[in-house]
């Protein structure tokens, strides 16, 4: 049986880190003699310059016919200006919409040899081992309406911060099952304090909470939160949080592990491909250069084969294949000090698949 994953490199570092995680898997197949059928879509500002759209019809049939998606990043100040319809992140949104790909996955963990280039100090660092579960399909980011428009004062703006109850139920749940399998500790994070989404959000989760009377529940209010994961980060077992506020701590909880350059993602539905990317973006400062840090394009490659495909060994030895190399000292730029010789993209996808080996029995 072939198994299909559909890869959309997308923009800037995309393809550079993308095109190093192909090679990853393929030499992961070749190791454990499995079958992968790679299939290559255009998405974001590549698709809106050949295509004209930054979802071309194709990729989205191309996406529901695999059995897991990868995906590189996709934005740069190329497409900035564009009005909403051709925007390459608009491409990103519809394509978690259509799959209804409500559940990000964001895991925070660091590796001990990464703890100089964390800008926490090295005791904060100690049992950081936390998921963020991020709503990804509802909230301010799809509302409407949402739009510029004329009022008596001139123009006006809105967005809208829309959720229906069953949409803060399924995550919340999520979350809860999460926290049933790890360390039984939910901190739902909410801004119950003014948003009346948040309230109804609070009351699911005291709600769900009696189903679950192993799991302890505790509610954080978003800026404390933000100030919480500098603080005392090594608290935090599962975090479950709206849209907006997911994006935003967990960019901020990849620094804990040293860099951006670090973290993986899962956005998963309740049936249909799981899509897999890093939790960066395009960075179109470095874009072109090679020297992107291709690991959490590596590590989202693990959360896809042990998630889509259930290849526990093989998402194991691509991790201690990383560990080892970082333990080795190796490094990209975003991760080395000032001055320091570190590795290009390229050098870095070579080693990790130099380490594999010793890992295969
Ligand atoms: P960014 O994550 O692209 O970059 C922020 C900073 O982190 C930059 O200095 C960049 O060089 C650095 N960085 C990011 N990834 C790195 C890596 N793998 N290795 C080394 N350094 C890395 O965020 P931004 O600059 O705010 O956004 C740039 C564009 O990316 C925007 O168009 C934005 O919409 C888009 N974006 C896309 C995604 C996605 O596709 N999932 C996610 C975030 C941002
Ligand atoms: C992310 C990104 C996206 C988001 C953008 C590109 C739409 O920042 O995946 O974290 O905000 O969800
Ligand atoms: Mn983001």
């Amino acid at each position: 049986m072939s198994n299909r994953i559909a890869v959309l490199p997308g923009d800037g570092i995309g393809p550079e880190i993308t095109k190093e995680a192909v090679v990853l898997l393929e030499e992961i197949a070749r190791l454990f003699e499995r079958n992968i059928d790679i299939r290559y879509g255009k998405i974001g500002g590549i698709a809106i310059d050949e295509e004209g759209t930054p979802l071309p019809e194709a990729t989205l049939q191309l996406c529901r016919d695999s059995d897991a998606i990868l995906l590189g990043a996709v934005g740069g100040p190329k497409w900035d200006k564009q009005p909403a319809h051709l925007r390459p992140e608009t491409g990103l949104l519809a394509l978690r919409k259509s799959l209804q790909l409500y559940a990000n996955l964001r895991p925070v963990s660091v590796f001990s040899s990464l703890a100089d280039a964390s800008p926490l100090k090295r005791e904060l660092l100690r049992d950081v081992d936390m998921v963020i579960v991020r709503e990804l399909t509802g909230g301010l980011y799809f509302g409407t309406p949402k739009e510029r428009r004329e009022g008596e004062q001139g123009l006006e703006v809105v967005d809208t911060l829309y959720y229906t109850e069953a949409e803060m139920e399924r995550i919340l749940r999520l979350g809860f099952e999460m926290a049933r399998h790890r360390r039984r500790h939910l901190t739902s994070v909410d801004k119950a304090n003014v948003l009346e989404s948040s309230r109804v959000w609070r009351e699911t989760a005291e709600r769900l909470a009696g189903e679950y009377p192993d799991v302890t529940l505790t509610h954080m209010l978003v800026d404390n939160a933000a100030m919480q994961l500098i603080k005392n980060p090594s608290q935090f077992d599962v975090i479950v949080t709206e849209n907006m506020f997911g994006d935003i701590l967990s960019d901020e909880a990849a620094m804990i592990t040293g860099s951006i350059g670090m973290l993986p993602s899962a956005s998963l539905s309740e049936s249909g491909p799981g899509l897999y990317e890093p939790i960066h973006g395009s960075a179109p400062d470095i874009a072109g250069q090679n020297r992107a840090n291709p690991l959490a394009t590596f590590l989202s490659v693990a959360m896809m084969l042990r998630q889509s495909f259930q290849w526990t060994r093989e998402a194991d030895v691509i991790e201690r294949a990383i560990e080892t190399v970082l333990a080795e000292g190796w490094r990209t730029r975003d991760l080395s000090k000032p001055g320091e010789s570190c590795l290009t993209t390229a050098e870095m996808g070579a080693k990790v698949r130099e380490a594999l080996v010793q890992y295969v029995k």
